[in-house]
Order: C-alpha cells, then sequence, then structure tokens
C-alpha cells in the first residue's frame, strides 16, 4: 500500500501531465482532475489533481487558509469548481445536480469541522434521520442500524442526549456515527482532532483506521495533527498558495523540497 509512487499525484500531475495521470488512475474512489478554484481575487485552488484508491486514506496538510476544507466541500459538491473535474465513485460530482447529485452524495459521508449535528434532535434521531431519508431501511432496521452505529463509535448508551449535553470529544464521536450511519464508500473528515485531548485525539484515530482496514473506506482528512494522520493516512498532500507542494508517503513528504511540507510532516513541530 505504502510503495513509492512515481510522478503520479498532485504538484506533479498538475504541473506536468495531468490527463494522463488522469487515465492511469481510473479505479480510484475519489479524484481531482485540474481542479481550480478562486472566491474573488483569492485563488485557492490551481489547476490540482490527485487520485485516492479504494480503502487508502489521503491526509491533507497545509497552514490555515489554504484551502484544505474547500477541498472536501468541493469533494461532495457543497462548492463547485471554476475548473475541473471531481470524480466520486466514477461520477463527476461537479457536473451533476438533483437526484443525480444526491445518489452520488450518498455514498459519501462528511465529517464537517465543527461536527455538525442537529441540535433539535436527540443523538438517536441525529442518526435515524439520514436513514429515513436516505435508504429504504424499515423502522427495525433503521434501529438497529442507529444502534450499531452508535456502539462502533462508543455512545450505544447515549442515544437519548442532545447534542447540547456531549462534550467535545462526545460531539465529535456523534458526528462521525452521523457520517458512518449510511455506510459511505469515500469519508470526508475535517479536523477529527482538534479541541481533543491526546487519549480522545486517539480513539478518533481508531475509529478512522478501523473504518479504512475492516470496511475498506476510502479516506479524505483534513487535519493539523500529524500523529493521528501519520497513524491513519497512507498518502500525506500538503497544499500551499492552491498547489500540493509535496505528495506521497510519509518518507516522501520528509524528503521535499518544500520547508513547509517539511516541518508539517515531522512530528516535533
Ligand atoms: N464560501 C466561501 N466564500 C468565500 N471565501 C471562502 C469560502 N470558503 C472558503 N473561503 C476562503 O478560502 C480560503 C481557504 O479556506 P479553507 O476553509 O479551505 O481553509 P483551511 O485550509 O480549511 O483553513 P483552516 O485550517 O483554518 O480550517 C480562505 O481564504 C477562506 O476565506
Ligand atoms: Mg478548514
Amino acid at each position: 500500500m505504502n510503495e513509492p509512487r512515481e510522478t503520479s499525484h498532485g504538484m506533479a500531475a498538475s504541473q506536468h501531465d495531468g490527463q494522463t495521470t488522469a487515465g492511469k488512475e481510473a479505479g480510484a474512489m475519489l479524484r481531482f482532475e485540474n481542479v481550480s478554484k478562486a472566491f474573488g481575487e483569492k485563488q485557492v485552488l490551481s489547476d490540482v489533481s490527485f487520485a485516492v484508491p479504494p480503502g487508502e486514506a489521503l491526509c491533507i496538510l497545509g497552514r490555515s487558509g489554504m484551502g484544505k476544507s474547500v477541498t472536501l466541500k468541493l469533494s461532495i459538491a457543497l462548492l463547485r469548481p471554476d475548473q475541473g473535474k471531481i470524480w466520486v465513485c466514477g461520477d463527476n460530482i461537479a457536473s451533476l445536480e438533483g437526484a443525480e447529485l444526491s445518489k452520488v452524495r450518498r455514498k459519501i459521508g462528511f465529517l464537517f469541522q465543527d461536527a455538525a449535528l442537529f441540535d433539535s434532535l436527540s443523538l438517536y434521531n441525529n442518526l435515524a434521520l439520514p436513514l429515513r431519508r436516505l435508504s429504504n431501511k424499515s423502522w427495525p432496521e433503521v434501529e438497529e442500524a442507529v444502534h450499531r452505529t452508535l456502539q462502533q463509535v462508543g455512545l450505544e448508551n447515549d442515544g437519548q442526549r442532545m447534542p447540547v449535553e456531549l462534550s467535545g470529544g462526545m460531539r465529535k464521536r456523534a458526528g462521525l456515527a452521523r457520517a458512518l450511519v449510511l455506510e459511505p464508500k469515500v469519508l470526508l473528515v475535517d479536523e477529527p482532532n482538534s479541541g481533543l485531548d491526546r487519549i480522545t485525539a486517539s480513539e478518533i484515530d481508531e475509529l478512522l483506521l478501523k473504518q479504512k482496514t475492516e470496511r475498506k473506506t476510502t479516506l479524505m482528512i483534513v487535519t493539523h495533527d500529524i500523529h493521528g494522520a501519520r497513524r491513519v493516512g497512507d498518502t500525506f498532500a500538503v497544499l500551499e498558495h492552491g498547489r500540493f507542494v509535496a505528495y506521497g508517503t510519509a518518507k516522501e513528504v520528509e524528503q521535499s523540497q518544500s520547508e513547509t511540507a517539511r516541518k508539517l510532516i515531522s512530528e516535533r513541530y
């Protein structure tokens, strides 16, 4: 899984041969092909290409404001690119609308940076709602799926609690449960460990790792926690000024030309 990948991704792909790379990575679960995105004058992504193969985890690193969350939001079409294609499970989500978009979104779990939950619904109903809306499950099946997912994140006794009653770590786990309840093929996670103590953070990392190894979910994780990233990630991308200035295994990024990349991948900083 961690074999060196020659010219294939990110910086190399976008600067040299995006099309060829895109062709080679046709089996990827998630693939950016020459994607650009600006807000007004601010160019957030410039011709970015990369691919995440099935069952692997890509960690996106980068300083604040560099476009990490934008990259995740593009992947689920909460934002649209100015240029380029975004392939999710074989469909270019950037060009989909309506029912077709919903169909692809159903394959994606998303843990927002602030673990968005519906504050007026109990934890149980936060999980049951997407199942009732988006799956064909019967009531007993919904109940079973909610219970199983809460158990997965260690909140099986907290289903009747309201979000306001949950601690920060519990909220993150609840957000993760919500993202997992539809058994997504692709899981997008924005800062799963922020604001958590070391032990709780590593519990979240364990959950993500399990999701990857046992359920073969494809992951894209944005994180400032390099310790956790190195536990879960197969590949690391460092985003700076609209481009991936480094892309590869942890070892490859450690040897990057980019000082930012070397600092971000190092556990000493
Ligand atoms: N909906 C939006 N409208 C306008 N500008 C936006 C929007 N979303 C993001 N931006 C801008 O895009 C840039 C990248 O934002 P993004 O949220 O992706 O940063 P980030 O890398 O996730 O940072 P952090 O580590 O602080 O979460 C920022 O300059 C931000 O202000
Ligand atoms: Mg962010």
